[in-house]
């Protein structure tokens, strides 16, 4: 097992796309790293130079403090798993799960007991004699798992190893990675671009976009303090919604405004007054989940909003609103109730402490 640090770490493609630009990240030892960000954001890319496979322009790689920027693949100690498995279709699971082993040189008697092992707790033991092309998706997935736990690296790299898998499979998959992780404690690097699979696998979350990172950080904190609007927008099922306006004071309570003044105003919560109050010029963006929403009657008070429904998505337990506000759309997920109907108007209760402030810029800072 080891440590993992990247110091600056910059990779140029000999196109001249600049894939990751000044990206520093220390992982623990036996730690569970997720990098999440949407595609081309530059995941691949920071695992395949931890892996070698991409020389960096600058910055250092460091495993256990020593700098591996000018080792061969081979010589890096680390293990990666592709989201196209990349099994040798011609080879036994027996062989694939072996081969790494055998050019290393190791006895065959050795071999044999790591490969047995790692098939055995991966439920691979009555495949090992099938070609890849006689596995279902979910076992080649396995296979290619158990092909880098057998080698017992000091830090395995996963490139999204489950997007592949239909939905059913994918979480009981994850539950297996996990537990996998829980055993073995191998510094691990996760790429995603599902925020969903990325909450509930990373002991952290690191949250890219365009080569950079946004945030780092437990789970649940991302989600509860977004540091900016993209993090806030890309983490959470389903995105959060986003209103533009203004603020305004009125005494020593201040208020959001919104961008269509008939929707009426929204306290700004006591703890948030005193900051936003100030602000110059007074432009903000009002950030709240579809979570924060409760259905009540129209018409009862300033933290209720007036909304059209305009589409109803049963979910089972709960369901989402598709509403307009004003001219403004947004989605609400509340409780299951069958007398909500498409073109009736309601009342939304607003959790008012949940609400999040966004400069209005491109930047999006969390005010
Ligand atoms: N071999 C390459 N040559 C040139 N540009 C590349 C190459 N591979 C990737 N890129 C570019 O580098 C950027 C980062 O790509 P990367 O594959 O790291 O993204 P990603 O976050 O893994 O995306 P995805 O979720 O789609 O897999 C993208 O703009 C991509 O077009
Ligand atoms: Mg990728």
């Amino acid at each position: 097992m080891a440590t993992l640090t990247l110091d600056h770490l910059r990779v140029t493609y000999p196109n001249g796309v600049v894939a990751v630009r000044d990206f520093s990240l220390e992982v623990a030892d036996g730690e569970f790293v997720v990098l999440v960000g949407p595609s081309g954001c530059g995941k691949s890319t920071v695992l395949r130079s931890i892996a070698g496979l991409e020389p960096a322009d600058s910055g250092r790689i460091l495993l256990d403090g020593r700098a591996v920027n000018d080792l061969a693949p081979g010589d890096r100690d680390v293990a990666m798993v592709f989201q196209n498995y990349a099994l040798y279709p011609h080879m036994s699971v027996y062989k694939n799960m072996s081969l790494a082993l055998r050019l290393r040189g190791m006895p065959k008697p050795d071999t044999d007991m790591r490969v047995r092992d790692a098939a055995a707790s991966l439920g691979l033991s009555d495949l090992l004699d099938r070609k890849p092309g006689e596995l279902s998706g979910g076992q080649r997935q396995r296979v290619a798992l158990g092909r880098a736990i057998v080698r017992e690296p000091r830090v395995f790299l996963f490139d999204e190893p489950l997007s592949n898998l239909d939905a059913r499979l994918r979480g009981s998959m994850r539950a297996e990675l996990k537990s996998l992780h829980q055993r073995l404690r191998t510094t691990s690097i996760y790429v995603t671009h599902d925020q969903e699979e990325a909450m509930t696998l990373g002991d952290r979350v690191v949250v890219m976009n365009k080569g950079e990172i946004q945030q780092v950080g437990a789970p649940l904190d991302i989600y509860a303090q977004p540091t900016n609007r993209f993090v806030a927008g890309f983490v959470g099922t389903p995105p959060m919604n986003f209103f533009e306006g203004s603020v305004t004071r009125d005494g020593a309570s201040a208020w959001f405004v919104p961008a269509n003044p008939a929707a009426g105003r929204f306290p700004i919560p006591a703890s948030k007054a005193h900051s936003l109050a100030n602000r110059s010029p007074p432009a903000i963006t009002l950030g709240l989940r579809p979570q924060a929403f409760q259905v009540t009657a129209p018409g009862g008070g300033t933290g209720v909003w007036a909304v059209t429904v305009r589409v109803v998505e049963p979910l089972g337990e709960s369901m989402d609103l598709i509403c307009d506000w004003f001219g403004q759309p947004l989605r609400a997920r509340v409780t299951a109730d069958p007398t909500i109907r498409p073109g009736q108007t309601i009342g939304l209760l607003v959790d008012e402490p949940r609400a999040l402030w966004f400069n209005p810029d491109e930047f999006g800072a969390t005010l």
